[in-house]
Formats: structure tokens, sequence, C-alpha cells
């Protein structure tokens, strides 16, 4: 028997995080990822470059010139920024910064698993802040959890991941303002969204973080950058308990050169809310189906069928959408079936989740 006991309980008590990365099907839209991969041109000259590197050298401990890059592009001082391997390496470092064994961390919920997930192999204490019917983060309930608690961490969403609910920017400054410890806004979905940022509380707020990906409106999920953005004395510190060489030369090439095309990600964005918008729509006039509408390129349904019935029977013609009630909020309560997480496809895939759910409603005989 190996010794498995000797692994830490709180990380025995967690499952490991599995998707399953089935690519050939009609419309893969269960993990909010772009559609749209990088025309070849932009990938052979990111190869190109790459290819001129010397393979056998470490590349730099940190990717500075895809660092600076984006604080240029953010209007950042220098040391503000730290690009990681994808957002959630950089959630795993938030945890290693700030949270012990039994230290406090608002959460409010539902929100994406992985935060929670962090926080627990930690030992924190998660301090929950259920959204109410609406599905919508009440700015002030996590605001009185924070200051109750004296939470060094409190994170938020917005655009959230699985609602695609948003939290207004004058609350998310009075947060900033109010939290006692650290408040992180997870911005994974900004690009869909037109208005204010948070990096625009950062000059007057240095105690907030502002995360982001390159792996939803940039289209680069399987290159693996997320970006965090903070004061640079904060940031100096988060910096230490980073292992070095995480980003590779080939992410960085690749990084550089989307955000040189900010003409594509704009015109990309446009379509897939339009694309957002005409879905929910169609949804929405199917007999029984509710529709949560998103902010960013996923929604919200729930159908007078059983969620995880509906996600197998549409996985088998083809269409992959994600059953989100392992989510208390967004699981079977008041008689009603839970609800299922749809992002936006290209529009052939969209055709195609329409069609799907035809059949399967003709099928079953529900609508
Ligand atoms: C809110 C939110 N943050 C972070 C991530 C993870 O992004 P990354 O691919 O940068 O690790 C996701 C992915 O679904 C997300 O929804």
């Amino acid at each position: 028997m190996p010794p498995v006991h000797l692994v830490r309980p709180e990380i025995r008590a967690e499952r490991a995080y599995r998707v399953p990365t089935t690519i050939d099907v009609e419309a893969k839209v269960d993990q909010n990822e772009s559609p749209y991969d990088l025309p070849d041109a932009i990938k052979r000259a990111a190869l190109d470059a790459f290819a001129e590197t010397p393979w056998n050298r470490y590349p730099d401990d940190r990717p500075h010139r895809l660092v600076r890059a984006v604080e240029q592009r953010e209007g950042l001082p220098a040391g503000s920024v730290i690009v990681g391997r994808g957002s959630n390496e950089l959630a795993q470092t938030l945890g290693l910064c700030f949270l012990d064994a039994g230290t406090p961390v608002v959460l409010p919920s539902p929100m994406f698993a992985l935060y929670a997930s962090v926080a627990r192999m930690h030992g924190a204490r998660v301090v929950d802040v259920p959204a109410g019917p609406d599905l919508r983060h009440d700015p002030d309930a996590v605001l009185d959890a924070a200051v109750g608690a004296d939470a060094p961490l409190t994170i938020v969403t917005t655009p959230n991941n699985p609602t695609g609910q948003t939290l207004a920017h004058a609350d998310l400054g009075r947060l900033a303002a109010g939290v006692p410890g650290v408040l992180v806004v997870d911005e994974a979905y900004h690009e869909f969204l037109d208005g204010p940022t948070a990096t625009d509380l950062l000059k007057a707020h240095d105690n907030v973080l502002v995360m982001r990906t390159f792996s939803k409106a940039f289209g680069l999920a399987g290159v693996r950058l997320g970006v965090l953005m903070g004061h640079p004395d904060l940031m100096a510190e988060i910096e230490k308990s980073r292992l070095p060489f995480l980003v590779g030369r080939l992410g960085e090439e690749v990084g550089l050169a989307i955000l040189d095309r900010r003409d594509l990600v704009a015109e990309r964005v446009a379509e897939l809310k339009a694309e957002r918008e005409s879905l929910e729509a169609w949804f929405a006039a199917r007999d029984g189906v509710e529709v949560l509408p998103g902010a960013a390129n996923f929604f919200l349904i729930r159908t007078p069928m059983d969620a995880h019935d509906l996600q197998r029977r549409l996985a088998e013609r083809g269409v992959l959408v994600r059953d989100v009630t392992g989510y208390p909020a967004l699981a079977p309560r008041d008689g009603k079936p839970g609800w299922l997480r749809v992002s936006v496809g290209a529009p052939a895939e969209n055709a195609a989740i329409r069609r799907a759910f035809l059949a399967v409603v003709g099928e079953t005989g529900d609508e």
C-alpha cells in the first residue's frame, strides 16, 4: 500500500479536476472557450519567432517582454503585472500568499469553483456569501461578510462564471474601499463588457488585484496565459511565491502576437455577443425553457428536463454543454430541474445546438 495516508488531509478530501477534452464534436460549448483559433499566419509568425530562440536555454525567469506589453496596454507602472501559466496558476499563487489554516476568505457563490478548492487545500475558512434568487451577488452582503470575518482575502468575479452576471463598477469601488484586506476581481470575461474595468480601481486602491486570462476572448486556452495586476509593492511579494520559468518562450511569443491584434479580438467578441443574444432569444422562445442571459460568452438554461439527462442526450448528438447543477444554487430546487451552461460557439456550432435541442425535445415530447 503506497503511503497515501501521508498526503495532507485537505488534499485527500479534494476531487481531482477533470473535464473530458473531446474536441471532435459538432459543438463544443462546455468550457467557455472561444470557438475561434488564431489565424494560421499569426500562428506561423509566433512559431517562427519561437524557432529562432535557443531551446536548450532557459527562458527569462518570467516573460519580461510580455509583462511590459501588458503593463503598457493597461497604462500601469512597471512591476504591476505578473503573467502566469493561466489564471488558474495565479489563483493557486494567491492561496500560497494569503491563506493559512483557518484564514477567512470571502467567496460569494456560485462562483468559479477553483477558488474554493484552492482555499480548502490551504485549510482556509471559506466564508460563503450565497447569491439571491436572481443569482446575482449582493455587494452589501459581500462587504458585510468581509468586514465581519476581518478577511485578508475577498474574491469576486465579473462577469461571473457560471452565471454570467456582473457587479456594477460603483459596487466594485465600494468593495475596494470597504474590505479589510485584499480584493481580487477576476475579470476573465471583461472583453465582453463595455465600460470601465477593475483596472481603473488600481490607482486609488492599493489593496486591489485584477485577474485576467488569455483563454477566453483572446482564444488561447490551449496556450495557458493569465495575468494578475496590482500595486507593484504587493506584486513584488506575490512574485516571490511563484516558481520561475512557468511561462516558456512559445507562450510569450503567442501572447505578444495576440496583443498586437486587438482588431481581431474586437471583431470576434462582437460576433460572439450577437450570436449569444440570438441563441438566448431562441431558447427563451421555446416552451418551458428559462434563460438566464449572460454578459460574457455563455448563458444558463433551465428546461423541464433533468439537467444531467439533457446534457447526456445533447452529447449523444455531438453537442457538449455543461451541467452546472454541482453548484448548490444551480441544482434542482423548488420542484424545478437544475441549470445547464451553454457557451456561445461559431454560427455552425450554434445551429448544431439548436438542431440537437429540437431533436432531444422531439424525442422526449417535452415541448
Ligand atoms: C472566472 C474564471 N477565472 C479563471 C478561469 C481560468 O482561466 P485560465 O484558463 O486562465 O486558467 C476561468 C475559466 O473558466 C474562469 O471562468
